[in-house]
């Protein structure tokens, strides 16, 4: 059985412990503990023991970004992330955003295809926007900038 719910800043090393075990290039516990609170907003999966995802959204006016999304290892590949991604898409309807955006590195085909089964669409690319350990990147990769447009409601 796995619950979500929303997190405040007590829960930062767990959410600091999912993002190291999760990313090549994980946030700073400086990033982290910005990102919670104020204009962010997040979702938390748990099971009976810990938490196991999360992700972190953005407000900025009418545009919602979803700034990160992590399922810890062990528990990848069944689902989590696909409902986490479903509440963020679910928020922004409720809250009348009309935009949803979120990057990602070219890499990445896990999340892009995550992405574009809830319904992303590329937008762009940042050309070397990311560092990468890739040598045959030259230390950096392209940043796929997807985008879903909500409220198109003109009644
Ligand atoms: C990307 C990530 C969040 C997916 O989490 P997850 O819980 O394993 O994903 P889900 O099980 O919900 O799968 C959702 C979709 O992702 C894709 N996916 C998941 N596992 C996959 C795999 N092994 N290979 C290819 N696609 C996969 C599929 O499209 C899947 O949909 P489907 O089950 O209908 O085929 C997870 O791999 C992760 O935390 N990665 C590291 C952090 C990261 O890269 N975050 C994204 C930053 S932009």
């Amino acid at each position: 059985m796995i619950n979500f719910k929303s997190v405040d800043e007590t829960a930062i090393p767990q959410l600091m412990a999912i993002e190291t075990a999760c990313h090549s290039h994980p946030w700073t516990l400086n990033t982290m503990s910005s990102c919670i609170g104020g204009r962010y907003f997040n979702v938390a999966a748990f099971d009976e023991v810990s938490m196991i995802g999360f992700y972190i959204g953005e407000k900025a006016g009418p545009d919602f970004t979803l700034m990160d999304i992590c399922v810890t290892p062990s528990h990848q590949g069944k689902g989590i992330a696909r409902q986490l991604l479903a509440q963020f898409i679910e928020y922004g309807e409720q809250q009348n955003a009309e935009n949803l955006f979120l990057e990602v590195r070219e890499s990445n085909t896990r999340a892009i295809a995550l992405y574009e089964n809830a319904g992303f669409t590329e937008m762009s690319v940042r050309k070397n926007y990311y560092p990468s350990d890739n040598p045959a990147k030259n230390g950096f990769e392209d940043a796929i900038l997807m985008g879903m447009a909500l409220g198109l409601n003109f009644s």
